[in-house]
């Protein structure tokens, strides 16, 4: 009996370790053979990237989760992997996340490969594209993109629109700060949301706020929640509820382009009128369903991102009074020189040169896409390598942004480190390439706007500092970054 139980123990303590083994192997065997079974033969010497596949079907997901939402340590969820791949190796290592075997590229030299590709070699996957609309700019290549990208840097990205922009924004940042004094103590996480998204449904929909508006901001949360969760469509689920949000959104832009063609004699001079126009080298114009996916895509791009970069900036400036002082030093020397006028304009804007400053450290630091996404259009070769066809590509942008050696002293907020340009390839905030944000100026003069106005006019102190940060799914503090907040006491 003894000697049976022996026996049996000893299998047992042999056989757990080789199972587990077997287990961690398995994916990365799994897909080693199936690309030597595509690639090998006489001759060949191809390989995949180095690194591992992760566990079957999960691949390194838990370990992202752990790292990004429990652990709140993002950085090291890439650290030990950039020390093995990065340096002098080839700065790209295989491993399986988010559903799909993948490539991550995390040095400079390895961005810029994937950057400069044209999208027939690393073209663009989104996860859920029917949520944010199949013939969105996201979702489409070649001639339609580039004509959408077109509309949209017309409507929001070149200096005569952004000079309208701060005209029509400043109004609403001016009273929405006013507001936030009078209260004396904000969530600035929630503030800065609602002045965005009043700002967005002008600039975009030539919408006031209304009721309406209000249940639009509700039905994009359930579109951006469901974007980032598990694509399954059962009761109860964010799915679901993002594609009945989504449907409700359908609903309300197709009932504006119907009222707005009715209005024959109202001209709207806005990104929805933009899409309206367009044509095609054939004349032909998008189809409601493309102007609404089209809309519903720059939301979703330009709303959150915006606001938790102006969140940021408060949440930085409040930690860096230094920082602060010469903000508002420069800020209010370009008021006084004009006389005190309350609102500054796009030429004005082009002087504040501090202020860009802090502008490009807080979306440095904020790393509000961590990642961008590719996807290989064809097997593609680098560095000795081949990452094959239909593999996911991940930039990530994040550990480009806090590497030393790009950045000195990465983790703490320097607007002084500007004064010199980052380094070709370090500085990915926007992505890069043919799919670089076209928003991104845009996305300046907001921050821009709200930094002169707060501090030429405001103080503001967190009530936690210490708060823990979250980083799914966009970074910021646990307390959104709870604020008291008067007005200077000159003003
Ligand atoms: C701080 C704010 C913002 C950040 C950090 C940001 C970041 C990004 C990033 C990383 C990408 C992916 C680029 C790539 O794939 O290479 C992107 C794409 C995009 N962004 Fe932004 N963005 C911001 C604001 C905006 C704003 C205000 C808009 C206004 C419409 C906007 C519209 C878009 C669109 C439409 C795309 C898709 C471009 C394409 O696929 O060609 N973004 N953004």
């Amino acid at each position: 009996m003894v000697a049976i139980m022996a026996v049996s123990w000893a299998w047992l303590l042999g056989a757990v370790p080789l199972l587990c083994l077997a287990f961690w192997h398995a994916a990365d065997a799994w897909y080693r053979a199936a690309f030597f079974l595509k690639h090998g033969g006489r001759g060949k010497k191809k390989s995949l990237p180095p690194g591992h596949m992760g566990l079957p079907f999960l691949g390194e997901m838990l370990s992202f989760i752990w790292y990004f939402r429990l652990a709140r340590r993002p950085d090291d969820f890439i650290g030990a992997k950039k020390r093995a791949y990065g340096g002098d190796q080839v700065g790209m290592y295989r491993t399986h996340l988010f559903g799909s075997p993948t490539v991550v590229a995390c040095t400079s030299a390895a961005a810029k490969f994937v950057f400069q590709a044209g999208g027939d070699t690393f073209g663009m996957q989104w996860p859920v594209p029917e949520l944010v609309g199949l013939s969105s700019l996201v979702n489409v290549e070649g001639g339609s993109h580039a004509r959408l990208r077109g509309v949209i840097i017309a409507a929001i990205n070149r200096p005569s629109s952004l000079r309208s922009i701060a005209a029509v924004l400043q109004p609403r940042v001016v009273a929405a700060l006013d507001s936030w004094a009078d209260m004396g103590t904000i969530d600035a996480s929630r503030e800065m949301r609602k002045v965005t998204f009043t700002n967005i449904c002008m600039m975009f929909i030539s919408m006031e706020p209304s009721p309406l508006t209000a249940k639009i901001d509700q039905w994009f949360a359930g579109v951006v929640a469901g974007v980032r969760a598990i694509p399954l469509d059962l009761p109860g689920t964010a799915f679901r509820h993002a594609r009945k949000c989504r449907r409700k959104l359908n609903g309300a832009f197709r009932d504006e382009l119907e009222e707005r063609r009715k209005k024959t004699t109202k001209s709207y001079d806005d990104l929805m009128s933009g899409f309206m126009d367009m044509e095609d080298e054939e004349g032909k114009k998008l189809s409601d369903d493309e102007v609404v996916d089209n809309i519903v895509n720059a939301i979703v791009a330009g709303y959150t991102s915006t606001a938790t970069a102006i969140m940021w900036a408060t949440y930085h400036l409040a930690k860096s009074p230094g920082t602060l002082s010469k903000l508002r030093e420069e800020n209010v020397a370009i008021r006084e020189s004009k006389g005190g006028s309350s609102f500054i304009t796009h030429d004005d804007i082009r002087k504040l040169k501090y202020t860009s400053k802090v502008v490009e450290e807080t979306i440095r630091m904020a790393n509000i896409a961590p990642m961008v996404h590719r996807v290989a259009r064809r097997d593609v070769e680098y560095g000795g390598y081949t990452i094959p066809k239909g593999w996911q590509v991940l930039v990530f942008v994040r550990s480009l942004h806090i590497d030393p050696n790009y950045y000195q002293d990465p983790l703490t907020f320097n607007p002084g480190r500007w004064d010199e340009p980052a380094k070709p390839g370090t500085y990915h905030a926007f992505g890069g390439g043919y799919r670089t944000c076209p928003g991104n100026m845009l996305a300046r003069l907001q921050l821009t706007i709200m930094l002169h106005h707060l501090s030429v006019g405001y103080e503001w102190a967190l009530l936690n500092p210490n708060a823990e940060i979250n980083y799914l799914p966009h970074p910021k503090p646990v307390d959104g970054a709870s604020m008291s907040f008067h007005k200077l006491a000159t003003k």
